[in-house]
């Protein structure tokens, strides 16, 4: 795997970054004794089972069962190969190497079409920039743009253009630039009508280009100028362009949203490109889909932050509901700005500006807590005596959830308040609603108070020839003499679970090549996936530093004797059908060796 790269130079990268440090910029860690724990990124979780250690350089997590070195962690978090992680994190280091990335990759044919559709995609981003901002053609669309408030500076940033009201004109453009009709018909870009007759898909629309993460062009939404229906048009999923996994402005809010420790996150990308107008840089937007599992992944990996700020008319607070129930089961913190009025951000503030919408919108925003209360009232007469009944007892189903009891208490007064109840007979009810609650879902409030980084890192319960096995790896990978005694003692015997002879297999190969102990860099040797996690699984475990002879017998003797189980439960197996075709001999001599084994057993 390692092979093109000297392995100096991975051992150079390894010593000059902190473990820590690189994967702090994806997840957020908080320090305990000697390691970091944070919320996994491979997988959607509530409570931190993600640990690194800088001590071993790997990081594991008890969840999900990711693990493994920095090396790992960049290419499977940004999706790259080896030798474009190694390079990235060489740049990081301010280490050279002499990597070629373009053309290694086995799916090149795949991504080499995929390199053409983004260049499409460029050339057009700026053909119909420019056809907006310098042609007679698009002057009545950036009329129509400036009356909406969209400055000249947005125009630019957000490379906004006009797509001229022909059939071809698209398709004509691009062929000239030795396009085929079919790659820009997989692109999304034009339509095929009959066979050899295609046209332009996006005509005489205001072009919003949307970028990937990685600020490449991917597709394009265009809005009708007048009446048109559809009021936006995007372009369809293609190999480039993922609609449920796409967010708006993700590339360019990503390092504000890092600043600021949190996203905003709105319903429309007109949203967006008004709050940033308007100073709010952090903004995100969904392409008119609701918010996906895959864009909480997104938004997870630089922060655990959101502000909600969708319309204010009720389909939007419905949206804004699910959507804070998604992201903070998924361990956001989620605030919710409301708009009033049944207006967009982007009509609150033309109407009223971009201050009031910083200070009264967005600075104003309620916790969850406090939006479920407004919630709750949507649909409801608070007058009539029924309804106001059930709203309470909603109220108080969510409150009992809450972790904190100054939480619990501050909520509980402010119904109290409202609705001239006694706190006491509030508090009493609430906890009614916990216990019925818990039943039905077995919850411990205690567990739930504990500090928010006390990490899931229980052992599981192994049987004992497989702790053995763990265990004699564990050491194996410390030192070098002790993976040779095993060896010795194995002789033809392999361990019983076939990951961990692999393992084995390969750490005496790694040691034959006179590498010193380092798990961190065995991981590289591994060629799969599996097994790198099974060995920052291993590595997690507290063993102690040296080992003896003794220990070292009794795990091997563990690991024969589940062996020797094994034969029994399968002689057991062959006497019975011996018995049964009535063979009384074979089935005597069998029930002999099984009485043999069973004794070598007890020694
Ligand atoms: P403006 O009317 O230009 O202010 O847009 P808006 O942002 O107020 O749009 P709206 O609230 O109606 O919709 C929010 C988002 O839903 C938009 O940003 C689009 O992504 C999407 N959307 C709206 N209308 C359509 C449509 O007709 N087709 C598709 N595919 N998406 C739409
Ligand atoms: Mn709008």
């Amino acid at each position: 795997m390692a092979g093109k790269i000297p392995e100096e130079t991975i051992q150079q990268i390894k010593q000059s970054l902190d473990i820590a440090e690189v994967i702090g910029d994806y997840v957020q860690l908080k320090k305990q004794g000697r390691n970091y724990f944070g919320l996994c990124p491979f997988h959607g979780e509530n409570s931190p089972s993600f640990s690194v250690s800088p001590d071993k350089q790997i990081y594991h997590c008890f969840g999900c069962g990711a693990g493994g070195n920095i090396f790992t962690f960049i290419t499977e978090m940004e999706n790259v190969s080896f030798q474009e992680a190694v390079s990235k994190l060489a740049d990081r280091a301010g280490v050279s190497v002499d990597i070629q990335i373009p053309g290694e990759r086995p799916d090149r044919a795949v991504s080499k079409e995929e390199d053409r559709m983004l260049e499409a995609h460029e050339l057009l981003t700026k053909f119909y920039h420019h056809l907006l901002v310098n042609t007679k053609e698009g002057q009545e669309a950036l009329q129509y743009l400036q009356e909406r408030g969209f400055t000249k500076n947005e125009v630019e940033t957000f490379q906004i253009g006009w797509s001229l009201p022909q059939w071809n004109f698209t398709t004509t453009f691009l062929q000239k630039r030795g396009f085929s009709v079919e790659e820009l018909e997989r692109a999304g870009l034009i339509i095929q009508k009959e066979e050899d007759s295609y046209f332009d898909r996006f005509r005489g629309r205001i072009m919003f280009p949307l970028h990937d993460d990685k600020g490449k062009v991917v597709a394009f939404s265009g809005r009708a100028l007048h009446e048109e229906k559809p009021k936006y048009l995007n372009s369809p999923e293609t190999a480039i362009f993922n609609k449920s996994r796409l967010l708006y402005n993700f590339h360019r809010a990503r390092s504000a949203i890092r600043k600021q420790h949190g996203a905003i996150l709105f319903e429309g990308f007109a949203d967006v490109i008004a709050a940033a107008s308007a100073g709010i840089e952090a903004g995100i937007a969904t392409m008119g889909t609701s918010l996906t599992d895959a864009h909480i992944q997104q938004i997870k990996r630089i922060t655990d932050q959101v502000i909600i700020c969708y319309d204010g008319d009720s389909a939007g607070i419905q949206a804004a509901y699910r959507a804070s129930e998604m992201l903070s089961e998924s361990g956001c913190h989620v605030k919710v700005a409301m708009i009033p009025d049944k207006m967009d951000p982007d009509d609150y503030i033309k109407k009223h500006g971009a201050e009031k919408f910083r200070d009264n919108i967005i600075g104003t925003a309620l916790t969850l807590m406090a939006f479920k209360m407004e919630y709750f009232k949507q649909g409801k007469n608070l007058q009539d005596e029924g309804q106001k009944l059930a709203y309470i007892e909603e109220v108080l189903k969510e409150i009992a959830k809450l972790q904190k009891a100054v939480e619990r208490d501050y909520y509980l007064r402010q119904i109290a308040d409202q609705f001239s109840l006694s706190l006491d007979a509030l508090k009493q009810q609430e906890k009614q609603v916990f216990f019925k609650e818990r039943k039905k879902q077995p919850v411990n409030r205690e567990s739930l108070t504990l500090p928010a980084a006390i990490p899931q890192t229980t052992q599981k319960l192994y049987p004992a020839y497989q702790t053995a096995e763990r265990r004699l790896i564990a050491h194996m990978l410390k030192d070098v003499d002790t993976a040779y005694k095993v060896k010795e003692l194995m002789g033809s015997e392999a361990f019983n679970i076939d990951e961990h002879q692999a393992i084995f297999t390969y750490l005496l190969g790694f040691y034959e090549e006179e590498n010193e102990p380092d798990s961190s860099i065995f991981i590289n040797f591994l060629p799969d996936a599996n097994l790198r996690r099974l060995v920052s699984d291993i590595e997690m475990m507290m063993v102690s530093e040296y080992v003896n002879d003794e220990e070292v017998h009794d795990y091997i003797k563990e690991i024969f004797k589940y062996r020797k189980k094994l034969v029994i439960k399968t002689k057991k197996q062959q006497q019975i059908a011996a018995e049964k075709a009535k063979d009384y001999q074979t089935a005597a001599q069998l029930a002999m060796e099984i009485v043999k084994l069973k004794k070598e057993l007890k020694v």
